[in-house]
């Protein structure tokens, strides 16, 4: 398979080949190669508020249980029991201290305070009699994921000990996230989950969506529908009111992220207005970008509307405002996970206003998610052929026209209307399927300009 993956993606025609989206030995490597190894979204900390609270996520194919231990820490733990491999938590979350295995009662603590480490097995009926004391408890206590990080509310986690820290596997990416994570007037990791968490599945390759909304503008043409009806949040003007000015796509080739977004900027462009459904809700924001103003004065800052961290996290930043999370389940099926996010200190009416248009937009009965969703469904069906999958998919559009970009570290400019960023996905992915661990994976990007910090 290895010396296979630069004729499934050849990078200096722009060209992948559709097994990539419908094979199942090329899936099975994709779980192993890019899912044990990358850094992957999995909960937002509002899932896991208080001591006890925990989760339940996926990482590749595997459920995994995010918990928040007595002393507040989080922990990620594989969701089986090690005994005979029983689905340990079968509910989505809840508060406990202990899990105990409903087929043979074996129970395992999340409260790191009285055991060694959260995830220890401290409860096994029979253990005096049936077992005479001898089984290894230490030994076969819930499987730890080794890497677990928090950054402004959301929960990450990499099965791979040798994975980058999670900032540098960021690299400037970090501050296209820092947009959608901050509050609306800049103010840091300001955003609050809105409800609870959608999740439903879509008949697709799980890479059709990162890949989408890593940089595609093209397929406009697909949502001339919705734009026709007008589910804006100042009604009857399209999808959304407040699209950036200098908008263009901008990736990360040595990281495999990439965004819809503006370089960095120097000064606040004029307020366009927005959100005029509601006078509450349009001073609201009216009020954060002033606050936005002062904060930044002329240091430099940016916005973006939607973006991809490799490899199967998305997120947009300004209408709607949301994460997205395409976990594999088959090579032509993946089940999408969507949170919504606002201001945590912004008043009820403001939240309401979001969430109704989020949902218009958003999620399986989104207007907009629902076009997106068509076309992945249709090209991964129709590339099931024996002879359609002999095929390429085409990513020529702007081959060798990207420009490096002051101001962000390894990062590359390709104008509005580019391919990119979908480029940069698949050649990282290629990167990730070729290599055996992650010394040949070290991300390109030398982090040293500090120009954006802050
Ligand atoms: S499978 Fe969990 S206790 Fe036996
Ligand atoms: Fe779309």
């Amino acid at each position: 398979m290895k010396e296979r993956i630069d004729e499934l993606v050849v990078r200096e025609r722009g060209l992948v080949s559709r097994e990539v989206f419908v094979d199942d030995d090329i899936f099975k490597r994709e779980l192993k190669h890019i899912f044990t190894r990358a850094w992957l979204f999995v909960a937002h900390e509002d899932q896991i508020r208080n001591k006890g609270d925990y989760v339940v996520s996926r990482m590749g194919t595997d459920s995994v249980i995010v918990s928040r231990d007595m002393e507040g820490d989080v922990h990620v733990l594989l969701n089986t029991c090690t005994h005979r491999g029983m689905k340990l938590c079968r509910y989505d979350m809840g508060n406990t201290r202990n899990f105990t295995c409903p087929y043979h009662g074996w129970s395992y603590s999340i409260d790191g305070r009285l055991v060694e480490r959260p995830g220890e097995l401290v409860g096994v009926p029979g253990f005096t009699t049936y077992y005479h004391g001898e089984l290894d408890k230490k030994a076969w206590g819930l499987v730890p994921v080794p890497r677990v990080a928090v950054y402004k509310g959301t929960v990450w986690a990499s099965w791979d000990p040798q994975a980058p820290d999670l900032m540098d596997y960021l690299g400037d990416m970090r501050l296209y996230l820092d947009y959608a994570l901050d509050g609306r007037d800049g103010t840091e990791g300001n955003n609050e989950m809105i409800g609870g968490i959608l999740k439903w599945r879509v008949p697709c390759n799980w890479k059709f969506a990162p890949e989408n909304f890593i940089g595609d503008n093209y397929h406009d043409v697909s949502h001339r529908s919705v734009d026709l009806v007008g589910i804006g949040p100042s009604g009857g003007r399209g999808r959304r009111d407040d699209e950036p000015e200098n908008v263009t796509t901008l990736g990360f080739p040595g990281l495999g992220h990439g965004v819809i977004g503006e370089p960095p900027y120097y000064s606040e462009p004029e307020y366009p207005g927005g959100w005029d459904n509601d006078p509450e809700v349009a001073e609201y924001y009216r009020r954060c970008h002033e606050r936005r103003v002062e904060r930044f004065g002329d240091s430099p800052r940016v916005s973006m509307t939607v973006g991809t961290i490799f490899p199967n996290m998305s997120f947009h930043g300004r209408q709607p405002r949301t994460i997205a999370v395409f976990h594999p389940i088959s090579p032509t099926e993946m089940e999408m996970w969507r949170i919504f996010l606002v201001d945590r200190d912004a008043p009820q009416q403001v939240k309401d206003t979001a969430r109704h248009y989020y949902l218009r937009y958003s999620g399986p009965g989104g207007l907009t998610e629902s076009d997106d969703m068509e076309n992945w469904t249709y090209a991964s069906e129709s590339s099931l052929g024996t002879v359609s999958r002999t095929l390429y998919f085409n990513y020529e559009m702007g081959l060798g026209h990207a420009k490096p970009i002051d101001g962000l570290d390894g990062a590359v400019d390709n104008g509005e209307f580019t391919e990119e960023n979908a480029r940069i996905f698949y050649n990282r992915w290629a990167d990730f399927m070729k290599a055996d661990s992650w010394n040949e994976l070290a991300p390109v990007a030398a982090l040293d300009q500090e120009v954006l910090r802050r």
